[in-house]
């Protein structure tokens, strides 16, 4: 018996094909894991709404640079010397353990940017040993979380999986500012692998060693950090964390609209908090409720070494608690600065300001980035839940990864071969589909209403007499009839919310009905 909706969660998504733990032929590696072919599709469609909410509504620039980035880009964006973790290791058994999550786990402190010192001495007073064998804690040391390798043979170079795909970004700023042609702010998104080699990764699909990053780079005037659509997210409501209390030791949020948050200066910037407002609405366009959703301000000691505000969104999961699924940072101008320092290239831009007057300004930065995997997770336990016992994964219609089942009600008569017939039709006009023959009707739908397809076509007798088929719906269990000929356009306008199910087609039998004939 599965207890917690973490276990029910992964359970469906490892037997069902969303995710995998990689290289389990094996035995496995930590923090490495598979996407199936429902997973890939899911994921898929998680990236192009994200790229409609943000990259295409908002006119950014897209682009894709290469994963393994030479040692010097590394050093001048300081992740060589900052990108480290706090780490020790067992005496006994070796076991290797992240400082920060010891401390949290023992205490429920957060030590994070805290001195050696500091936490050496929180391990003594509270006595932590090894997690794993009881045994005595090593010494603290530095460990950097990215992984090395070289290009190239003979005298190699040194070079790393990146650690972010930002930069990328930030390398080619000199190109981008021209493709902007003097056009302030402007974003240029990025979607790709990030890599950190994390000490001890023990929260499954939530820290990954490789994992996907959609991350956007929006440059800006300094003096003029604002964005021309604010007023349409100005009263959106955000559930604020403050730095200051959770400094304090309270996690109690502060609940502010937009404007009142850039009004009162608890977030920096109106470009900062309109990303802010939209990350929200991101999210429950995603099926995530309003509720779960908080943003927390990172503690100074906390923040990344290029930021000087960072606020992560977080999404409340029964099987994790809060998981931060983006970090909204404002990175001023440190990395085109110290790019330019270590490069020695101009990054300035040439901009004009209202008044026809030219000025150079090196541009400040602020970078929305968000994990795709953790979505994924979150998206799945918010969609789960269960209906006379049975699971029912109530995705939004446009992320389901399948469209639609199509199913012949038994397997003779000529009604599979209609059914193929049919499926081919649905296939040519590029609906993502799923042919299920095996069981009962009811065993075939409680399949399909598991990994959350939303309209399930059945053919019957009926279908080789008149040319129509059954579509029901996944939410309400009730079921229309439509004509072959129609299915794809209607079954698009469904999907595409343009039509109520009811008025789609003729109905068929009420739902109490069409329930028992299911279970027969
Ligand atoms: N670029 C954001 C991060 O590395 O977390």
């Amino acid at each position: 018996m599965l207890s917690s909706k973490h276990e029910k969660v992964m359970e469906i998504a490892k037997r069902r094909g969303f995710i995998w733990p990689a290289f389990e032929l094996y035995g496995g590696v930590a923090g490495f894991y598979d996407f199936g072919p429902l997973g890939t599709l899911l994921k898929e469609k998680i990236i192009q709404k994200w790229r409609e909410y943000f990259v295409i509504r908002e006119g950014f620039f897209e682009i894709d640079s290469p994963s393994i980035t030479p040692e010097e880009v590394l050093k001048a964006s300081g992740h060589v010397d900052h990108f480290v973790d706090a780490m020790t290791e067992c005496k006994k058994c070796g076991a290797a353990f992240k400082v920060t999550d010891l401390v949290k786990e023992k205490t429920g402190r957060s030590v994070e940017g805290k001195s050696k010192e500091e936490m050496e001495s929180l391990i003594k007073e509270h006595e932590i040993r090894c997690p794993e064998c009881g045994g005595e804690l090593g010494e603290i040391y530095d460990f950097n979380a990215m992984f090395e390798t070289t290009v190239g043979a003979g005298k190699k170079k040194i070079a790393y999986l990146r650690p972010e795909t930002a930069q990328g970004m930030f390398i080619d700023f000199k190109r981008l500012q021209r493709y902007a042609r003097g056009r302030l702010p402007f974003g240029v998104a990025q979607i790709g692998k990030g890599y950190r080699n994390e000490i001890s990764p023990r929260r499954g699909v939530i820290r990954l060693r490789e994992f996907t990053m959609a991350e956007i780079e929006i440059f800006f005037d300094p003096e003029n950090p604002t964005h021309p659509e604010f007023r349409e997210v100005a009263s959106e409501k955000l559930r604020l964390l403050l730095a200051t209390d959770q400094e304090r030791g309270t996690e109690k949020f502060t609940e502010a609209t937009a404007e009142d948050a850039l009004r009162e200066n608890i977030v920096c910037s109106q470009l900062m908090v309109y990303n802010m407002a939209r990350a929200k609405l991101f999210l429950t366009s995603l099926g995530i409720p309003e509720e779960a959703i908080r943003f927390r301000e990172q503690t100074p000691g906390e923040r990344a070494h290029y930021s000087s505000e960072t606020w992560d969104v977080e999404v409340w999961t029964e099987g994790f608690g809060w998981v931060e699924v983006a970090g909204l940072a404002y990175r001023t101008d440190y990395d085109l600065s110290r790019h330019a320092k270590f490069s020695k290239e101009d990054l300035t831009m040439f901009v004009q300001d209202e008044g026809g007057a030219g000025k150079k300004i090196l541009c400040h930065v602020v970078e929305p980035s968000y994990g795709i995997d953790r979505l994924l997770y979150c998206v799945l336990e918010h969609s789960l839940s269960e209906e006379n016992g049975r699971p029912l994964l109530r995705l939004k219609k446009e992320l389901a990864p399948v469209q639609v089942g199509v199913f012949p009600l038994l397997k003779r008569d000529g009604l599979p071969e209609k059914a193929r017939e049919v499926l081919k039709k649905l296939r040519s006009e590029k609906f993502i589909t799923e042919y299920d023959d095996s069981g009962s009707i009811g065993r075939r739908y409680a399949r399909a209403d598991e990994i959350g397809v939303p309209y399930c076509v059945t053919i019957d007798h009926r279908t080789l007499q008149d040319e129509t088929v059954t579509i029901r719906d996944r939410d309400t269990k009730d079921q229309i009839r439509v004509k072959i000929g129609n299915l794809p356009r209607v079954l698009q306008e469904l999907l595409e919310n343009r039509v109520e199910f009811q008025q789609a087609g003729e109905l068929v039998l009420p739902k109490s009905k069409a329930e028992s004939t299911e279970r027969r």
